[in-house]
């Protein structure tokens, strides 16, 4: 009984393990990597590069009101004056997900 007992808590945890970056990777990961130095981890835009170029706070309804999906994914993968733009680092798919997880900074 034991080993059994072993046994499912390293199966739980492995696929815990396996699970976890599909559930919470995509679009947090590509967000921290390439959009968090302006945008900020919190979505809040109050980091340096993000006050100089004045982004937007992302944790107010109003800013996220202000844009639709479609506009969001424009802009990464287009760019537009400060902001590069991303179709070069990341897929459509990707920028998908990043536009899903920027919604997920509201309130
Ligand atoms: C160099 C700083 C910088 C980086 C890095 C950056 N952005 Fe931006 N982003 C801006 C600025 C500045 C604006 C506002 C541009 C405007 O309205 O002219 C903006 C606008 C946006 C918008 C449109 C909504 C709005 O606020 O008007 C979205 C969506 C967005 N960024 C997402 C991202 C994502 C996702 C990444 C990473 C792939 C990223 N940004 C990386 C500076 C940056």
């Amino acid at each position: 009984m034991t080993i059994n007992w072993k046994l499912q808590a390293f199966i739980l945890s492995a696929s815990l393990w396996i699970a976890a970056p599909a559930a919470f990777g995509g679009g947090a990961e590509v967000y921290a990597k390439n959009c968090a130095s302006c945008h900020g981890k919190d979505g809040k835009g109050e980091t340096v590069m993000g006050k100089k170029a004045k982004v937007k706070d992302y944790t107010d309804a109003k800013v996220q009101a202000s844009f639709t999906d479609a506009e969001a994914l424009k802009m990464i993968l287009e760019g537009k004056e400060k902001m590069k733009a991303y179709k070069d680092k990341v897929t459509e798919a990707e920028a998908k997900e990043l536009v899903a997880y920027i919604r997920t900074f509201k309130k």
